[in-house]
């Protein structure tokens, strides 16, 4: 089992360039199955990550071609795709569930079991199921299998209950395809969102106002091919201009677009942080940090639910109290746990944290419990006095391309050991 041992009290100075955004290249890869010109779909800017990996395995068991080599991917869909995916590819990200849509849209029927993913709580796609029924769907459920039919969709009038972003992503892709208009209300708002619009679009079809409450879609008979760039990662950017911030460095941004990050750039520089934003770029420069009232993560544009794991840690080395409401999902605080072995001081209480800001973390053993959280004790340990092992970082390597080097390039004191056993044996 890989684990990152990392010797702490780093000051990450230099630059970082953002690659593109895994929540735009998973649901962007599983609309490829709209595609029936017979033609390739080029691909780039894409991030060399696991779930990458995981979908492309999920596109060729679908008898997809699809090929990766140096950041681009090249899928072709000429023959007409199988309906039903593997149980074992369903449960090992939740974005299996993306393929629904698509697949719905294109053959008329799917089989496929509930999605794995982030243990961040339950995750129910009742949504998914609300939306593609009212496009005619007929879904039903036997022993652990979800059997969807939809001899032809239809267009409709849709009212998601929260702007849940895949229940928003697969309904796209279900419609394009769908007879007539469909108008999505109450829909997810994140830059990912926009991307895929951009990519379906590229591929012939109609779909306007992502980024806004409201999508409306006119069906199309067929999709074609197209050439996609995919949009740089507000996560990862975010993650990094954290970990500078908490390391007391100065770290340059680049390949970034800095809109997206606006909460959390507001939020950073309500606790200190000292940001200065150019064009793509962004520099984080030596701040002193303090405590805040409240982060409270809320759908786009509100602070991401997916840097909340990363500023628990800046806020815990700030001076002062904070409070962190997770409003997003029911149990994404585990990480806490991990970080009070660092010395961290933090009360839970549902869905809040209450922060009482330490001077310094001491090294420890920590478990990564999801990507995020795992990339939170990364930064924790680039910061504490001491050793610090991050094991489980095969989570980390599902959302982030070889974290360690980036940071390596950045002057940590960060290497990741293949057997975790030879960690212990040498008394790290
Ligand atoms: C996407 O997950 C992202 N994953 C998550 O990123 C991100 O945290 C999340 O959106 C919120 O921004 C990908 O894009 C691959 P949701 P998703 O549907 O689509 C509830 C990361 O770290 N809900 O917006 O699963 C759900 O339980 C990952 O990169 C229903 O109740 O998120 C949650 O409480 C983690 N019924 C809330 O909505 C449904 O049918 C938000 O979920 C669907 C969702």
């Amino acid at each position: 089992m890989e684990c990152f041992v990392i010797d702490g009290k780093n000051i990450l100075q230099g630059s970082v360039t953002i690659k593109g955004a895994k929540n735009s290249v998973l649901p962007i890869m599983a609309a490829s199955v709209l595609n029936s010109s017979g033609e390739k779909i080029e691909l780039t800017n894409i991030p060399d990550i696991i779930d990458m990996h995981v979908m492309k395995k999920i596109l060729e068991y679908l008898g997809l071609d699809v090929h990766y080599a140096k950041n681009t991917l090249s899928i072709n869909a000429k023959n007409r795709p199988s309906h039903t995916i593997s149980d074992d590819l369903m449960s090992e990200m939740r974005s299996s569930i993306f393929l629904m849509g698509p697949l719905l849209a294109r053959l008329g029927k799917v089989r496929v079991t509930y999605p794995g993913g982030c243990s961040i709580g339950p995750r129910p796609i009742d949504l998914h199921f609300k939306g593609l029924e009212a496009l005619g769907a007929r879904i039903t459920e036997e022993n652990g299998s979800i059997f969807a039919h939809a001899p032809y969709l239809k267009g409709a009038e849709i009212h998601l209950d929260f702007p849940s972003v895949g229940a928003t992503e697969n309904l796209m892709m279900a419609a394009v395809l769908a007879g007539g208009k469909t108008i999505l209300h109450n829909v997810a708002k994140e830059p990912e969102i926009v991307d895929l619009q951009n990519f379906l679009s590229g591929m012939g079809a109609v779909v306007r106002g992502a980024g806004t409450d409201t999508i409306r879609i006119t069906g199309v008979e067929a999709l074609g091919c197209c050439s996609h760039r995919i949009i740089p990662d507000r996560i990862a950017a975010g993650t990094f201009l954290i970990a500078a911030a908490v390391t007391g460095g100065e770290v340059l941004i680049k390949g970034v677009i800095p809109s997206h990050l606006d909460a959390v750039v507001a939020k950073m520089r309500e606790a200190g942080a000292s940001i200065d934003i150019f064009d793509d770029k962004m520099v984080i420069r030596k701040s002193k940090l303090r405590g805040v009232e409240r982060v409270c993560t809320l759908p786009y544009p509100g602070f991401p639910t997916d840097l909340q794991a990363p500023m628990m840690v800046m806020l815990a080395l700030a001076r002062g109290n904070s409070t962190i409401v997770e409003s997003i999902f029911e149990a994404r605080f585990r990480h806490a746990f991990e970080l009070r072995q660092m010395n961290a001081h933090i009360d839970i209480d549902g869905r809040k944290a209450f922060l009482q800001g330490v001077k310094e973390f001491r090294g420890a053993e920590v478990t990564a419990t999801d990507l995020r959280a795992g990339a939170a004790l990364v930064i924790a340990g680039l910061a504490a006095e001491g050793k610090t092992i991050v094991r489980d970082i095969r989570h980390i390597d599902r959302g982030y391309e070889r974290l360690e080097q980036d940071f390596q390039r950045m002057g940590a004191r960060i290497t990741r050991v293949r057997d975790f056993s030879k960690v212990e044996a040498a008394g790290c």
